[in-house]
């Protein structure tokens, strides 16, 4: 079958590979018919290479149609249309059953001190072959599904395998008080559809990046933004708009490649060119995250509010403002969203009526072979890449 490869810092190939086979009675096999392309796919072409080993299928948003099961498949059949969530979990662990999947401790990567394992997620989440591929091999096949109906097109449904689930609960984690507001840091894929979710809810949302095609995409659904490039200190902004006070809530939904940390990008640059095994600690433990994503975050939110962090960090030893955030009495979550916990919420909103608008949500269509060129242009934000659907 044609995959997609990782093969290095910003550089990806299609290939021939060897079509998956059923190695466990849980295992399914899909015929992937959409699959798209996702802000951590990003942090894998960039920074956290180390963790990626030549050949590596990527990619973690897929869906099609169930080609064949195991033994022990539950009642996925044949022939079912279904989403596949971004982490593999068995839904019977102590975990599971409180609905906390990424901790599945069935799949728990444990060598890596990690949580579920991902697909298409580098050595640190189980090194499992992702689904920007014609077939994915499905490991806890009972549980790793989401049955959707026919007749939509995919679009209405592939982003319950990340966006929907992952924006909804930085939301909830947001914990935004009735009546309150919400700054979204980031208007990616995920902090775009984050806000949509946030302002259908009513609640006053200020959206905040550097991109003008992602500050146009709620511009234009009436949602308030701010272009970074265009202020001198965006938490000073934000407090000018909020009675001097900052929002209740923020969402962090940039991750470790923000823009604005040059001292981190020269540990990036170095990392990148040393050999794994000397690179991989410096990641884990020395800490090369860009915070300035998460420091704005401290900053904007008002005392007493909650920080939210959706965007994905590396490292474990970056410095935080530890005294601001207890004299703000600031309150932090953060975590891989887990998906299926949600989506019975969110099912109700992808109706034909489509009130977050996620059939005109992704800017490309891309046959799977053009992947090279679409890792480029999301990454450079050219072409007004903002979200990009692979068809395999
Ligand atoms: N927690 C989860 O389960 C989960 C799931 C999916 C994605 N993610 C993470 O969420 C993050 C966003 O994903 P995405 O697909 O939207 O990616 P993306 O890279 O397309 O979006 C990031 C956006 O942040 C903007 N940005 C950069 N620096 C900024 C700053 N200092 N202030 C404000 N905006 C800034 C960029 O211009 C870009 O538009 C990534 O870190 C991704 O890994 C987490
Ligand atoms: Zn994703
Ligand atoms: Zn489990």
């Amino acid at each position: 079958m044609r995959a997609v490869t990782w093969q290095g810092k910003r550089k990806v190939s299609v290939d021939e590979v060897p079509d998956p086979t059923i190695e466990q009675p849980t295992d399914a096999i899909i015929k992937v018919t959409s699959t798209n392309i996702c802000g951590s796919d990003l942090h894998l072409y960039e920074v956290l290479g180390a963790f990626m080993t030549p050949g590596d299928i990527l990619g973690h948003e897929p869906m099609g149609v169930v080609e064949e099961v195991g033994s022990e498949t539950g009642d996925l059949k044949v022939g079912d249309r279904v989403v596949i969530p971004f982490q593999i979990s068995c839904g019977s662990c102590y975990m599971c059953d409180s609905s906390l999947y990424t901790q599945c401790e069935t799949t728990q990567v444990r060598d890596q001190g990690m949580g579920a394992a991902l697909f298409g997620f580098s050595s640190l989440y189980g090194a499992v072959p992702g689904g920007q591929a014609e077939y994915l091999r499905v490991p806890q096949a009972q549980f790793t599904h989401i049955k959707v109906p026919e007749g939509p097109s995919d679009s209405r449904f592939v982003y319950l395998s990340d966006v929907l689930p992952t924006a909804w609960q930085g939301v909830e984690y947001a914990s935004v008080p009735d009546g309150g507001s919400l700054t979204v840091l980031g208007l990616g894929p995920i902090g775009d559809m984050a806000a949509r979710i946030a302002h259908a809810r009513g609640i006053r949302v200020i959206g905040v990046d550097r991109v003008p095609e992602r500050l146009e995409r709620l511009r234009a659904r009436g949602i308030e933004v701010i272009d970074l490039d265009a202020v001198d200190d965006i938490g000073e902004e934000i407090r000018i708009r909020t009675d001097g006070r900052g929002t209740d809530s923020v969402l962090d939904a940039v991750g470790m490649e923000a823009h604005g940390s040059p001292v981190a990008t020269v540990l990036q640059q170095v990392t990148s060119v040393l050999p794994d095994a000397l690179a991989q600690p410096l990641l884990q433990n020395a800490g090369v995250d860009r915070l300035s994503a998460v420091l704005s975050a401290i900053d904007i939110v008002r005392r007493g509010g909650t920080v939210a962090l959706t965007g994905v960090y590396g490292g474990t030893a970056d410095p935080l403002p530890l005294l601001t955030m207890f004299d703000k009495q600031i309150q932090l979550r953060m975590g891989q969203a887990n998906v299926k916990k949600w989506v019975p919420d969110i099912l109700p909103l992808l109706g034909d009526d489509d009130p977050l608008g996620v059939d005109s949500f992704a800017t490309h269509e891309l046959p799977l072979e053009q992947a090279p060129h679409a890792y480029d242009i999301f990454q450079k934000k050219q072409d007004g890449a903002v979200k990009i659907i692979l068809k395999p």
